[in-house]
């Protein structure tokens, strides 16, 4: 089923004056945030209070089930990052051994026999239903490829590319993986709760604890809303990862997978979906995942959807290659908007460029595959780039607009090497 997503700008602005006519929702979130939402209306004064809830502490440490040897992740925090050179040792799925993970607090253990859905609201025609694991497999399963790929992955090279700071967990390319999919369709499972066609927001929550952030603030569990159009065309409440039950760490026994939308709409452990006839608000969509910075409004832009267009190569940084021998580089490239159309490399720090071959036929929402033969024949540092262009019509540029938060970097890397002798 294909339906056309609200455009982002009118579901924000919709959004925005409902709330401020008094019918939406916004549990958990940060007043401050909202504060700045209004402040382009010069209605600031009109925030209700008593929006912030008891902080509660969140587990600090990686807090991760499965291990996490060095060759294939870099710790940061509470979260994992894949090293995109261990993906070149993998096939065009990412193996769980290898699967990025990105968690707010800790892996919390759910127990799937006792474990229960339940979907809720005044979007719903009657009172709210739950469901077993049994019940949402005996619903018709769906499975899809597709990758998981938060809106920070490359935050780090507005840094170090761009010489402009951005605040969160300083990713290089590797929090992205793809896997095949299996599930029951949220459209299934919400139209079986009664689905109102006056129902505009849903809202998964997750199991794991509440998030404390730095400064103290109690955003509660994680949940982010998204609009009924996204909901009833494509998402999945999914229990299977490449063919075997979701590990503890990507959400078992059930996850939201939200194809080609940022990671944060894949809402691990989803634990109970509200079904809401006005919009709803959560730190998720006001304060995170917006963007703000310069070029842009001072409360931010839309809530981000979908994830944009990216290039990777499967090699260390800073590797040293030698000098007179060729090379088969390797890589990958995904969008969000469209297929892979062509990946181009410049051995030369952008100077020249060559077509890669592409390995996968390539769909929306996945990656694909690349390779280029190397024989470099000067020794010294070099810079290998590449770039990808998508069926939508857009290529790599060769620098992002800047936003405070970093996120959806999706200019050309500049890959540092050195060759020897
Ligand atoms: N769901 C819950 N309940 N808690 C979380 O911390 N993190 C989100 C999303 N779903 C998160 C969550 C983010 S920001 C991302 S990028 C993806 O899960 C990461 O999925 P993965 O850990 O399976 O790779």
């Amino acid at each position: 089923m294909t339906k056309t997503p609200e455009s982002e700008s009118s579901y924000d602005r919709r959004r925005l004056d409902q709330w401020l006519a008094g019918e939406a929702r916004a549990d958990g979130a940060d007043r401050r945030d909202l504060l700045r939402l209004l402040a382009a209306a010069g209605l600031a004064s009109a925030v209700p209070l008593g929006l912030s809830a008891p902080a509660v502490s969140a587990a600090a440490g990686p807090g991760i089930v499965k291990p996490l040897p060095p060759e294939r992740f870099i710790i940061h925090g509470t979260n994992a990052e894949t090293r995109f050179e261990a993906l070149a040792e993998t096939g065009h799925t990412t193996p769980v051994s290898h699967f990025f993970v990105r968690n707010h607090t800790t892996t919390p253990r759910v127990d799937a026999k006792t474990w229960r859905l339940t979907v809720w609201g005044d979007g719903l025609t009657g009172k709210a239903r739950t469901f077993s694991l049994a019940d949402l497999k005996r619903l018709p399963s769906v499975t899809r490829t597709a990758f998981v790929e938060c809106a920070g992955n490359g935050r780090n090279f507005y840094t170090t590319q761009q010489h402009q700071p951005a605040s969160g967990t300083a990713w290089t390319l590797g929090a992205i993986g793809t896997a095949r999919w299996r599930g029951a369709r949220l459209a299934d499972v919400l139209r079986l709760a009664g689905l109102s066609h006056r129902a505009v927001d849903v809202m998964p929550r997750g199991l794991d604890d509440e998030y404390l952030t730095s400064t103290g603030t109690n955003y509660g569990r994680v949940r982010r809303p998204m609009p009924v159009s996204k909901a009833l065309d494509d998402v999945l409440l999914a229990y299977e990862m490449n063919g075997a039950p979701l590990p503890p760490d990507h959400g078992y026994p059930v996850r939201v997978l939200a194809p080609s939308w940022i990671g944060i709409s894949s809402i691990k452990w989803v634990g109970d979906i509200e079904v809401s006839a006005t919009p709803l608000y959560s730190p998720w969509n006001t304060d995170l995942y917006r963007l703000f910075g310069e070029a842009y409004p001072a409360e931010g832009s839309a809530p981000l959807t979908r994830q944009t267009l990216k290039s990777a190569f499967e090699l260390p940084w800073n590797v040293t290659l030698p000098a007179h021998r060729r090379h088969r580089l390797t890589g990958r490239a995904w969008s969000a908007a469209g297929a892979i159309t062509r990946v181009e490399v410049s051995t030369d720090g952008g100077g020249t460029w060559r077509r890669a071959r592409l390995h996968d036929p390539s769909y929306r929402g996945t990656w694909t595959r690349w390779s280029v033969p190397w024989t470099p024949d000067r020794t010294g540092p070099a810079e290998l780039l590449s770039r990808a262009s998508d069926s939508s019509g857009r290529t790599q540029p060769e620098t992002t607009v800047h936003n405070t938060q970093g996120y959806l970097f999706d200019a050309v890397v500049r890959h540092a090497v050195t060759v020897a002798a």
